[in-house]
């Protein structure tokens, strides 16, 4: 039976996440709320629910709710999570927040705790590796195609360039000098975690060009990110919002290396391609490499990894998961976070070495055979 759902946050995103609830069939969305009701009205009015004007007032008219979807916004993007989430987790009810978890460490971290201790699930919408691509680059790693673990390479951001930069950013963002990397870096780290695994160190810099300069535009707007993983793999993350246009791979790549092949998913949701090292007896000369094999799904259409990953949610929970096995969960999120914050501290550091803070012990449902 569909999960009962209610919407927090009906802007942009929230309108999006309320209707991708309406077309999935593990979803019943039954309300939505906005501290701005028009919205929420507007959107219910469209999709045929009930509009609230709180959360609190939204819980009271449906304690049947099981699912809340925090679609909120804030400061850095990330500011106003964590209220309507620690209220929806201390009513009981399961929670997919959007990312940055937060655009607050410790705020995080209590979210992730709050769930724990109420055995609920905490699940974030990290949906970028929810996507043909990732999952077949994923199996290719499970079928021993990869092998040890050597590198990554990857590059995210918005393309753009100085003729076409402009300062109105928002006041989510305007006066924030890193609210493009707390922000948006949740997404870039979650993909380099999802494939290499958790990271111990972190190097950063970060720099604006000129032209936001002149504008007196703090935002850092570019990020060079180099890590080392726990499995002793490196990797190097380049992010950039509106200030470059990327060439090869386009907005969004990801290259990975291991001991057995390699693997280039380009475009995130478009093409994955897989070069496999030599077998014994090939020998190739500088220049020349095994054929690789080249998957294009035909998809250029990121909005595809909003039902892509509220599905999954929906469905870990429907089919209750033990929690640690949740996809994109909110201790997943706090990694990224966690991340996001050693990399300001070394930038702010001069590209210093920093470890970042160890995640909450991982533990196993009893449940889980
Ligand atoms: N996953 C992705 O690919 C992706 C892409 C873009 C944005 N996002 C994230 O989605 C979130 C929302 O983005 P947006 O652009 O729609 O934000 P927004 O600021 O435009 O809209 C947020 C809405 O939430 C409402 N709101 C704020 N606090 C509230 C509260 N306590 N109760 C009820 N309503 C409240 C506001 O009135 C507003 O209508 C952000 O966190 C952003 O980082 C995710």
């Amino acid at each position: 039976m569909a999960l009962k759902v209610g919407v927090v946050g009906i802007q942009g995103i929230g309108s999006n996440h309320a209707r991708c609830h309406k077309k999935d069939e593990l979803s019943n969305l039954v309300a939505v709320c906005d501290v701005v009701k028009a919205r929420a009205e507007k959107i219910a009015a469209e999709l045929g629910v009930k509009a609230y004007s709180s959360l609190k007032e939204m819980l009271a008219a449906h304690p049947e709710l099981e699912v809340v979807d925090v679609c909120t916004g804030g400061f850095e993007n990330g500011g106003w999570h964590y209220e309507p989430s620690m209220e929806a987790l201390t009513a009981g009810k399961h929670v997919l927040v959007e990312k940055p978890i937060s655009n607050d460490l410790q705020e995080a971290r209590d979210m992730v705790k709050l769930a724990a201790q109420k055995n609920l699930y905490l699940g974030c919408n990290l949906n970028h590796y929810f996507t043909e691509p990732a999952r077949q680059a994923k199996q290719l790693m499970v079928d021993g195609k990869i092998g040890e673990p050597v590198y990554c390479l990857h590059r995210m951001g918005f393309n753009g360039g100085e003729e076409t930069y402009s300062s109105g950013s928002g006041p989510n963002f305007d006066g924030f000098p890193y609210a493009h990397t707390k922000a948006f870096l949740a997404h870039p780290f979650s993909i380099m975690r999802h494939f290499c695994g958790d990271i111990t160190h972190i190097q950063a810099f970060m720099d604006r060009p000129a032209s936001r300069r002149k504008a007196a535009d703090l935002m850092m707007s570019i990020a060079s990110v180099h890590v080392r993983f726990q499995s002793g793999a490196v990797g190097y993350l380049f992010s950039s919002r509106g200030d470059v246009t990327v060439g090869l791979g386009g907005w969004w790549s990801f290259e990975m290396g291991g001991t057995k092949g390699s693997f280039c998913i380009e475009n995130c949701v478009e093409k994955l391609t897989y070069f496999p090292t030599p077998k014994p007896g090939q020998s190739f000369g500088l220049g020349e490499q095994p054929t690789p094999e080249v998957t294009n799904t035909g998809v250029k259409d990121f909005g595809m990894t909003f039902p892509a990953r509220i599905h999954a949610f929906m469905e870990d929970v429907t089919n209750k998961v033990p929690k640690h096995k949740l996809r994109a969960s909110g201790r997943d999120a706090l990694a990224t976070l966690e991340y996001t914050f050693a990399a300001i501290e070394s930038c702010e550091q001069g590209g210093e070495l920093v470890r970042p803070a160890a995640l909450p012990t991982l533990k196993r449902d009893v449940i889980d055979s």
